[in-house]
């Protein structure tokens, strides 16, 4: 007690100004209100997203190219890719806190994608995020990231630190103290970083498992494969359906046939941490091919875990 007791004015000095101080954003004590319906300027952006446009995203990949390292995809179902803040507008930031910079290649390299915006620096210090959730014991949150959250040609937590840094940062109700925002977190955490980071990575699972889009895709009907294409417009009418809004679609190579990516949009009643979420039709068309069959593959062999 003595010892602790010594300390406390010492701790108390040094403390950097979220520590120990006055929280208030209490969200519970707030009227939730969705996203980008606002009439008036937003009071605690703690409790609702300025960056209000919420996306659910996944993909459909065939492979993960680090088989031969144990990486393969979930049967039946599509991966993970992110949840992203666009602007009401359907613009969007990124890297929106450079104390939160966690990803070892940035991509783009500066905040507004051009060489006059401020530089991304790379992240030297590794993997940050498979240790955290094993210092706070997430076993399960961990496991199943490992299983539905993957990248392709690289490790997963490159992906996923990544998408933290790119995207959490804009979400201004994950916000730390950083570059003027407010401490959404405050003094009952030890480091608002890493609450900021577990916070979102759950967030993105429970916004994700809403979206189901495989079963979706299947109770039409539609399944992976190398025989048969799709049109577009089955894709596209089926999950509309599905989710409540039409989602983005997107397709790649050179004639934009093969379907890789979907992304849902969504306003969010409160904070996305809560993901109640209300569908809104996408505010970027489609670039799959609207008259020649879609592929939505299947899997390579040795790609799928059974
Ligand atoms: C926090 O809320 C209390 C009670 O409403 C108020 O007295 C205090 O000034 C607030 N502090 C800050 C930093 O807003
Ligand atoms: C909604 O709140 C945001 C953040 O405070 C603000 O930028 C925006 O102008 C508000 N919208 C309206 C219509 O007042
Ligand atoms: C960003 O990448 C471009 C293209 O590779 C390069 O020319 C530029 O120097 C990089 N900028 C920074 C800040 O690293
Ligand atoms: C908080 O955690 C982050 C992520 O693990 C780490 O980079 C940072 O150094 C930590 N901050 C402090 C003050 O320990
Ligand atoms: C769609 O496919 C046709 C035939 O392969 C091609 O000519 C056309 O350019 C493609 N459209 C797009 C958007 O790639
Ligand atoms: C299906 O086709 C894709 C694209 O050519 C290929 O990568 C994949 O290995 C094929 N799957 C099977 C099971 O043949």
């Amino acid at each position: 007690m003595l010892a602790l007791a010594a300390l406390l004015p010492v701790l108390a000095s040094l403390s950097t100004a979220n520590a120990w101080a006055s929280d208030n954003h209490t969200c519970a004590l707030t009227k939730p209100i969705y996203s980008c319906e606002n009439t008036t300027a937003i009071v605690d952006t703690c409790c609702s997203p300025v960056q209000g446009f919420v996306l659910t995203t996944q993909f459909w990949d065939t492979y993960t190219g680090l088989e031969s390292e144990g990486s393969v995809l979930p049967a039946e179902a599509w991966t993970i890719h992110g949840l992203w803040p666009d602007r009401c507008d359907g613009s969007y930031g990124q890297y929106c806190d450079l104390d939160r910079q966690y990803d070892p290649s940035p991509s783009p390299n500066t905040t507004t994608g051009t060489k006059d915006g401020t530089p991304v620096p790379a992240w030297e210090g590794g993997d940050v995020i498979t240790p955290l959730l094993q210092k706070y014991g997430k076993w399960d949150l961990l496991a199943y990231m490992q299983k539905y959250w993957k990248s392709q040609g690289s490790p997963d937590w490159i992906f996923w630190q990544h998408e933290f840094s790119k995207h959490a940062t804009c979400f201004s109700t994950y916000d730390v103290g950083n570059y003027g925002t407010p401490d959404c977190y405050g003094s009952l955490y030890e480091n608002t970083t890493e609450a900021s980071m577990i916070d979102f990575l759950e967030s993105v699972i429970k916004a994700q498992v809403q979206y189901p889009t495989y079963e979706w895709l299947a109770d039409a009907g539609v399944i992976p494969s190398n025989r048969t294409g799709y049109a577009i417009s089955q894709l596209q009418d089926t999950l509309a359906d599905a989710s409540g809004a039409v989602p983005y679609l997107g397709c790649s190579g050179p004639t934009k046939q093969i379907l890789t990516e979907v992304w849902y949009y969504a306003h969010s009643l409160g904070r996305p941490q809560e993901s109640i979420l209300k569908p809104i039709d996408q505010t970027t068309k489609s670039n799959c091919n609207a008259t020649q069959p879609i592929w939505y593959y299947e899997r390579s062999k040795g790609s799928e875990l059974y």
